[in-house]
C-alpha cells in the first residue's frame, strides 16, 4: 500500500486528484490535509469521503506538530503538494497569507519529510539513505518515497509576443502570489540538493475544468454571464494565458510521480494559448446557445465590460511542455474546444455548489447534502 500525504486536496486541482489517484493508483491510500480556507470545499470530494483507501483531516500544513505527527501515523512515502494561497488578485490585496501558507506551509513539509524519511545528509549520494528503489522489497511497480511539489507557470514571469517558458527558463516572479510559489520552488530544490530528499518538481499552466472556486476567470465569467451580471476583463483584455483541462493536468502528476527522474523539474502545459477577451467571449457565445440570450433579447457578450487592470498584470504565458512529452508520454487528452464545454455544463448543472462556495455555506451545504 502506497500511504500518499495530499495537502490541499479539497482545492480545485486536489480534489480533481485525489478522485483520479484513487482509481488509478488501486494500491494508494490517501490522507488529504486541507485547512478548509474559503477555496476548501468538502462537497468537492462528495462521494469518496466513504472510500475505506481515503482519510481526511483538517488542518494547516504549517502546523509542524500534526503535519510531523501525519507522516509517523500514516507511514507517508509519497507527498503531493497542492495547499496554497493560489489568488493572485487575493495575494495583491493581502501577501502575508501567502508567504505563510506557501513559503513557511512547504518549508514546514518538506522538515517533515526530511525527519520522517531520515535522510542521511553525510551521505555522498544525493538519495536519501532509506530510499527504496522501484519494484525492490515492495514489489514491482510500486512507487518510491517522493515529494512531488505542484507549482505554476508564473515563477517564470512575463513573456512578450513570442518563446515559451521551458524548464531551464530563468525564475522571475512578478506578483506576490509568483513570489511565493517561486520561493517555495526555491526551498524544495534546495532540499534536494542539500539532503537529498527525492523531490519532483511540476510547474503548470492556467487550469480549468469543475470545482474551480468562482473568482477565477474562467468560473467567474461563467457564473456572471450566467447571471446576467458584468463580465469584468481587465485591462485590454489581450493577456495571453495558455489553458490545460484539469484532469489533464492530474494525469501529468500522477505521470511525473511515477516515471519522473527524483530531482526534476517538468514543465506541463495545454498548447492552448487564449488572449482573455476571446475566453470571456466564447463562453458567452457557449450560454447563450444553451440556454438562451439574456431576457433583453440581447447577447451575453454585451455583458464584457472593460476595467482597471490588475497591478503588475503579466502579459503572456506560454509553456514549452517538450520534455514532459518525450521524457514521460505525457500530453494533454482534452481539446480546449471540449473542455470549455465540460467546464460550463458542469457549472449549469451545479449552482448550488456555486452558491454555497461563494455565500461561504459550504460547510452548512454539504452536511445538508452528504450529513456530517
Ligand atoms: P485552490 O485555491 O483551489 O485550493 C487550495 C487548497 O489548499 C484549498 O483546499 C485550501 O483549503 C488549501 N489550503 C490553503 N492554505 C492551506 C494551509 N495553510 N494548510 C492546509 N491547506 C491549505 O488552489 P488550486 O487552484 O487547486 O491550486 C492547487 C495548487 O496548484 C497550488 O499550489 C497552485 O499554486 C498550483 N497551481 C494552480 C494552477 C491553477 O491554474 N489553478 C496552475 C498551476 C499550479
Ligand atoms: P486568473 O484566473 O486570476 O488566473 P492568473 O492570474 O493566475 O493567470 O486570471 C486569468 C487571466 O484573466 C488573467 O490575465 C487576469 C484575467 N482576469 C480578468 O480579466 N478578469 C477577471 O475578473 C479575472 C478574475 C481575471
Amino acid at each position: 500500500m502506497q500511504n500518499i500525504l495530499v495537502t490541499g486536496g479539497a482545492g480545485f486541482i486536489g480534489a480533481n486528484f485525489v478522485r483520479q489517484a484513487l482509481q488509478a493508483l488501486p494500491e494508494c491510500r490517501i490522507v488529504n490535509l486541507d485547512k478548509l480556507t474559503y477555496a476548501g470545499n468538502l462537497a468537492n470530494l462528495a462521494g469518496i469521503a466513504e472510500d475505506a483507501r481515503y482519510r481526511f483531516v483538517q488542518g494547516d500544513i504549517c502546523d509542524a506538530e500534526l503535519v510531523s505527527g501525519l507522516f509517523v501515523e500514516e507511514q507517508v512515502d509519497t507527498v503531493i503538494h497542492f495547499a496554497a494561497e493560489s489568488h493572485v488578485d487575493r495575494s495583491i490585496d493581502g501577501p502575508a497569507e501567502f508567504v505563510q501558507t506557501n513559503v513557511i506551509g512547504t518549508f514546514t513539509l518538506l522538515e517533515a519529510a526530511r525527519k520522517a524519511w531520515e535522510v542521511d545528509k553525510s551521505s555522498p549520494s544525493p538519495q536519501p539513505s532509506s530510499f527504496r528503489p522501484c519494484g525492490s522489497a515492495r514489489g514491482e511497480g510500486v512507487l518510491r518515497q517522493r515529494f512531488l511539489h505542484v507549482s505554476t507557470d508564473e515563477v517564470y514571469g512575463s513573456l512578450g509576443e513570442t518563446g515559451l517558458f521551458t524548464e531551464t527558463t530563468p525564475y522571475d516572479p512578478r506578483s506576490p502570489y509568483s513570489a511565493s510559489k517561486a520561493s517555495s520552488d526555491h526551498l524544495v530544490s534546495a532540499y534536494h540538493h542539500t539532503y537529498g530528499l527525492p523531490v519532483l518538481v511540476t510547474n503548470c499552466s492556467n487550469n480549468y475544468g469543475p470545482y474551480q472556486f468562482p473568482e477565477k476567470l474562467i468560473p467567474l465569467i461563467v457564473n456572471n454571464a450566467l447571471n446576467g451580471k458584468s463580465l469584468p476583463v481587465y485591462g485590454d483584455g489581450k493577456n495571453v494565458r495558455d489553458w490545460l483541462y484539469v484532469e489533464d493536468h492530474c494525469a501529468a502528476i500522477l505521470e511525473v510521480l511515477q516515471k519522473g527522474q527524483v530531482g526534476e523539474t517538468y514543465n506541463i502545459g495545454g498548447n492552448n494559448e487564449k488572449q482573455n477577451i476571446e475566453i470571456v467571449q466564447t463562453i458567452c457565445d457557449i450560454l447563450d446557445e444553451k440556454v438562451g440570450v439574456l431576457s433583453s433579447g440581447e447577447a451575453r457578450r454585451s455583458l464584457i465590460t472593460f476595467v482597471k487592470d490588475r497591478p503588475g498584470h503579466d502579459r503572456r504565458y506560454a509553456i514549452d511542455a517538450s520534455k514532459v512529452k518525450d521524457e514521460l508520454g505525457w500530453e494533454p487528452a482534452v481539446t480546449f474546444e471540449e473542455g470549455i464545454v465540460k467546464t460550463v455544463e458542469w457549472y449549469l448543472g451545479n449552482t448550488e455548489w456555486v452558491a454555497s462556495v461563494l455565500d461561504g455555506s459550504y460547510r452548512e451545504y454539504y452536511e445538508k447534502q452528504y450529513g456530517a
